[in-house]
């Protein structure tokens, strides 16, 4: 008998998360069109204007125990995920708009929803950022910090947070700022006491992305990295992340084009089809697109959705199918597109005997629609980890790859790009924390 289809529940009460009370304090880095999406979204949500559409936390179902057993309870009502009416924002900017203007200026919703939700957003206006434009070339923000070194604006960033933790009961800190220029660890990145000195001698390795990343796990606020900058994706921050038990994720949310990768390269492995090319191109309008015109931040983001192919095809493993594939990647800034990207794809297949084929995709997506439940659950699931023992101490998430385009592993560890595996380890990770018995879909108890 399998194992996999057994019984739901062990015990009752086996689960030792403690429960979601009080006030969830989000504090978000960056309030553009992401941001200002998901946070006019919860409000859209509250008020019951909207449903929470692409949230797997709000929406979802985890199944417990054998089929036979007909129990998919809600996700957010088997584990204690905070209630979104305690969910309290604030956040962040280079620029001094309002969550409503930077909403009404990103044009991703309509003048009718935000009208409507205006009054709870032109409240939240941004605290001065950590800014340097040596790391972000497009941008020319006023609404900036200014300090001795980066160690002084740390000292700021803590005493933001110190005071906001006044207000609330539990803190979580997530980027939804820009793409920053790319950036490779370095000495300074080796340890906390390295990256301590760097702050003190402004060490150019350590961009504003890092800055936020040591305030917040200074104060054992969890991290989420929306964008791909290499922020906590290093050993000093890994670290500091574990000593402490601020849980840390990332990088980069996997909205829509590799979204669609992570779905279909698993699907042509798994029929053992061989792929010879990939070719992607984007065009987008809004800022996130100007920031990714400079060819510096573009790198970054390059790397970043570079990597999923390279991993799912195994082409070590299987050099007959995948060892020649030509991958390339762009992204045009395009502006009359505004929010709305444009997506294609041109995937070039190869079947029995070799006969080729080709596949093209065009993905008319909303960038930030598409972004927005994904940060919203990376928060939620990010303050689970800090109330679950199993989980605040051991640094990186990597149970939610499931959200992200290049996500963070363990050191000597290849990442998991399948979505639909990485589904299975989300769902298993909250079977686990909660003391259900996992499922790994054996299922020979039926035929008993
Ligand atoms: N929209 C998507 O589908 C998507 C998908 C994956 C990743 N991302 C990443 O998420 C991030 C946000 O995307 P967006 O579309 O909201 O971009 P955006 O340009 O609309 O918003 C980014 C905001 O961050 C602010 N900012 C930049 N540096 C800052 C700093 N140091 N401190 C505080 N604020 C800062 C900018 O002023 C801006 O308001 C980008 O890095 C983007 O690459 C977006």
């Amino acid at each position: 008998m399998g194992n996999e289809e057994q019984s739901g529940q062990k015990t009752a009460g086996a689960s030792k998360v403690a429960p979601a009370t009080g006030k969830l304090g989000v504090m978000v880095v960056g309030l553009g069109a992401v941001a200002t999406t998901m946070i006019a979204g919860v409000e859209a949500v509250r008020r019951g204007l909207a449903k929470p559409i692409g949230s797997l936390t709000q929406m979802g179902t985890i199944r417990l125990g054998k089929r036979t057993e007909n129990k998919f309870p809600l996700i957010k009502d088997f584990a204690p995920i905070a209630d979104l009416n305690d969910v309290v924002f604030t956040g962040w900017d280079i620029f001094e708009d309002n969550v409503y203007e930077s909403a009404a200026h990103a044009k991703v919703l309509d003048e009718k929803t935000l009208a409507e939700l205006k009054p709870y957003l032109e409240k939240i206006k941004p605290m001065p950022a950590v800014f340097d434009q040596f790391y972000v070339k497009r941008l020319h923000g006023t609404h900036v910090k200014t300090g001795k070194n980066k160690r002084d604006l740390a000292d700021q960033l803590i005493a933001d947070i110190q005071a906001f933790k006044k207000t609330v009961d539990r803190v979580v800190m997530i980027w939804c700022g820009s793409t920053e220029i790319f950036l490779e660890p370095t000495a300074v990145h080796a340890s906390i006491e390295a990256f301590e000195a760097g702050l003190e001698a402004n060490d150019v390795g350590i961009a504003p992305s890092q800055i936020y990343a040591y305030a917040a796990l200074s104060e054992g606020v969890p991290f989420a990295n929306g964008a791909p900058n290499l922020t906590v994706d290093t050993a000093a921050l890994i670290e500091l992340s574990k000593r402490n038990a601020a849980p840390i994720c990332g990088k980069d949310f996997k909205t829509g084009q590799t979204f669609m990768k992570t779905v279909l390269a698993p699907a042509f492995k798994a029929r053992m089809l061989g792929v010879s090319g990939w070719f992607s191109t984007n065009i987008l309008g809004n800022r996130d697109g100007e920031v990714l015109d400079d060819p510096q931040s573009f790198k970054t983001k390059e790397e970043s959705k570079l990597g999923s192919l390279e991993y799912i095809f195994q082409p070590e493993l299987y050099p007959d199918l995948y060892k020649d594939i030509f991958h390339k990647i762009r992204i045009n800034y395009y502006p009359p597109r505004g929010d709305d990207k444009e997506a294609w794809d041109n995937i070039d297949i190869f079947g029995w005997l070799g006969y080729p084929m080709q596949i093209k995709v065009n993905f008319l997506c909303r960038d930030s629609i598409l972004a927005a439940p994904i940060a919203l659950d990376l928060v939620l699931l990010l303050d689970l980890a800090k109330r679950t023992p199993e989980l605040r101490s051991i640094g990186i998430q990597e149970w939610l790859s499931f959200y992200l385009k290049s996500p963070q592993t363990a050191a000597g560890l290849y990442p998991e790009h399948d979505l639909f595996i990485q589904l299975m380890k989300l769902k298993n990770t909250l079977r686990h924390i909660m003391g259900a018995d996992l499922i790994t879909h054996l299922g020979l108890e039926y035929y008993d």
